[in-house]
């Protein structure tokens, strides 16, 4: 799967809403270092998190059970699946969120914000 990332930090310093249109497009155009934005590729046998380990990104984490949404990452397009969730309420589902640490990507493309922990509402919505 070709993952393009986003940091939702540049998100938030740029002002940018991470349901803008064109979010990806302004990211592409913004000289961003690879730590903020970019693209690989996830092989099947990895999580998300797991994938931008083995590419040497750090994103955040902490248990990587699936049990403290510390990994979280809002989906801008394509699919993030979960064998197991017991922290994201449904709201958050709908809302795109999903963990890395657990998630698998389940189509050819996906577009991610990573480091979405700050996310107002985030800490709100969990269960
Ligand atoms: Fe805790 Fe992913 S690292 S839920």
């Amino acid at each position: 799967t070709r993952v393009e990332y986003l940091n939702y930090d540049v998100v938030a310093d740029e002002g940018w809403e991470i349901d803008d249109d064109d979010l990806f497009e302004k990211a592409a155009d913004g000289g961003y270092d690879p730590e903020d934005y970019g693209k690989f590729y996830c092989e099947p046998d990895e999580s998300l998190l797991e994938a931008a380990e083995n590419r040497g990104f750090s994103w955040p984490f902490a248990c990587r059970g699936g049990a403290c949404a510390n990994c979280a990452v809002a989906l801008f397009d394509g699919e993030l699946k979960m064998p197991s969730n017991h922290v994201l309420s449904a709201q958050m589902l709908d809302a795109g969120i999903r963990l890395s640490c657990i998630g698998v990507p389940a189509s050819d493309e996906l577009q991610i914000i990573y480091n979405v922990k700050h996310l107002p509402g985030l800490d709100d919505l969990r269960l």
